[in-house]
């Protein structure tokens, strides 16, 4: 499993924690079809398409409880005394990735697993790249600001 890059680490122990979980949740839903060329799943036997429906759908819902909760651990920290506007830039960043994981989700079925696993692990991977580094950074910083210097948090 890879780790989370240091430049994207917020100091922050229960977020740092668990944006590892969900760049586990990554690796888990890219592993799901590993044949990256694979359009649908019409080439592969009908056992196996079954196979990696039910795998798919395990790592979907188990990523969107596991995002859910961690959004709303993050809006929770954002009660400490955070700026409006960065609470109300990154709530509406937070919703804009529940929606396009939920759409994910409007197309499933057994033929299709491939292409869907592949736009959730997309939807995924720019969300840990870009939205930690625009959001989830500037919160720390806040938070790291308001407990002033040498307190660890
Ligand atoms: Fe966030
Ligand atoms: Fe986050």
């Amino acid at each position: 499993m890879s780790q989370v890059p240091e430049h994207l680490r917020t100091g922050l122990p229960l977020v740092d924690h668990e944006h590892q979980a969900l760049l586990d949740l990554l690796q888990r839903t890219r592993a799901v079809c590993p044949d990256r060329a694979a359009r649908d799943c019409h080439a592969c036997p009908a056992e196996r398409s079954r196979h990696c429906f039910a795998a798919f759908e395990r790592v979907l819902n188990e990523s969107i409880n596991y995002m859910l909760g961690h959004f709303a651990h993050e809006e929770r920290l954002m009660d400490q005394g955070v700026p409006k506007a960065h609470v109300a830039a990154h709530q509406a960043a937070h919703a804009e990735i529940a929606n396009a994981v939920l759409r994910t989700t409007t197309y499933l079925d057994n033929d299709n697993t491939a292409a869907t696993s592949r736009q959730l692990a997309q939807v995924f991977e720019d969300w840990l790249f870009r939205h930690i580094e625009e959001h989830d950074l500037e919160l720390a910083r806040h938070l790291h600001d308001k407990a002033g210097p040498g307190t660890g948090t």
